[in-house]
């Protein structure tokens, strides 16, 4: 009742975890089993170990949080000898997010993945910095994103390669067109948003790096918005991540147009979410008559020529 077809994988169901919020599958192990998603998504790698910004690097507002991590991990080497051997006890498809400074380290970076058996899926995190082009964002410029798009695709025969957008930009159905064009096999967004908070007493900024992401509940209505904007656009698939906490956020996002959703910052709050979530998914389905969740994908999307 809640499998999933999606990019040739049967998926247990339609969730995931948002990358940078579950870690590498190990986290959550004691309060529920992992293989209950339908793909881990894995905390973010670099190529390089990245100590991560300075502290603090998470601030708490009205319904979620700003945080400035600053992909802090031990780098692709350590990765592959001590991380990558543990996905061997996943049964679920497992996707490894994917960071760069320049275009070259992403290829490099994804070029080396392309060679890991045990990883299906590459999510590739757009919203980083672009050092070669003065630190504009790759997934704020259009062109930017084509580029690295285009580059990783070439060095990826053997992955299903999901391109992951930043929020920050005013349309965001041209960056899902592209990463289409360049032949990405989905989409997942949004990313956080860049916000702040400012400490009245002091007068400064909350955290180390001033600006960080916003993510949680208050994003949700601008999520869902972005992912039915780009599902009326695009015909890949799309993963829909921002606030989920509960059921019903996964039926909206679906109903948007997404065929998995990644559960972010509310898992910190309540680990058993996932469980929970599934048993009410399987109530809706009953109740509502449903042979199979996926019957929802692009409920509330005006009726689209390809679908006819
Ligand atoms: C602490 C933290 C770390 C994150 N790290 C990453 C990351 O490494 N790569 C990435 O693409 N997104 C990262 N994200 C963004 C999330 O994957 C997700 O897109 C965002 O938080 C919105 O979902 P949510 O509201 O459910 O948390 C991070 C978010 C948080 C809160």
């Amino acid at each position: 009742m809640l499998t999933v077809n999606f990019l040739g994988f049967k998926l247990n169901c339609p969730l995931t975890t948002a990358s940078g919020t579950f870690g590498y599958g190990e986290c959550y192990q004691d309060f529920f089993d992992v293989n209950e998603l339908g793909i881990l998504t894995t905390k973010g790698i670099t190529l390089e170990p990245r100590s991560g910004n300075p502290q603090p690097r998470l601030a708490e507002v009205t319904g979620g949080i700003i945080n400035a991590i600053g992909l802090e991990n031990s780098g692709f080497d350590q990765f592959v000898s001590d991380i990558v051997p543990t996905f061997k006890a996943f049964k679920i498809p497992v996707m490894v997010n994917l960071n760069g400074k320049t275009i070259e380290e992403y290829q490099t970076l994804a070029a080396a993945i392309n060679k890991i058996k045990v990883i299906a899926f590459v999510e590739l995190n757009i919203s980083c910095p672009n050092v070669k082009a003065g630190g504009i964002l790759f997934g704020t410029d259009l062109e930017l994103t084509r580029k690295v798009v285009r580059a990783v695709r070439a060095v990826l025969p053997d992955k299903k390669l999901i391109v992951k957008l930043s929020p920050a930009v005013s349309d965001i159905k041209k960056f899902a067109l592209i990463c289409e064009e360049e032949k990405a096999d989905g989409i997942s967004l949004i990313n956080t948003i860049p916000a702040m908070q400012i400490n009245y007493q002091t007068g400064k900024p909350t955290l180390g790096n001033i600006i960080g992401g916003l993510s949680g509940p208050c994003i949700k209505p601008i999520a869902v918005r972005m992912v039915y904007e780009v599902a009326s656009v695009v015909k890949i698939p799309i993963i829909g991540i921002g606030g989920v906490s509960c059921y019903e956020d996964v039926l909206e996002f679906m109903m948007a147009g997404a065929s998995v959703v990644g559960i972010g910052t509310s898992i910190f709050r309540s680990p058993e979410m996932i469980t929970e979530i599934k048993r009410k998914l399987k109530e809706y389905c009953i109740a509502n008559n449903l042979n199979s969740i996926e019957e929802i994908i692009g409920l509330a999307q005006p009726r689209r020529k390809d679908y006819e």
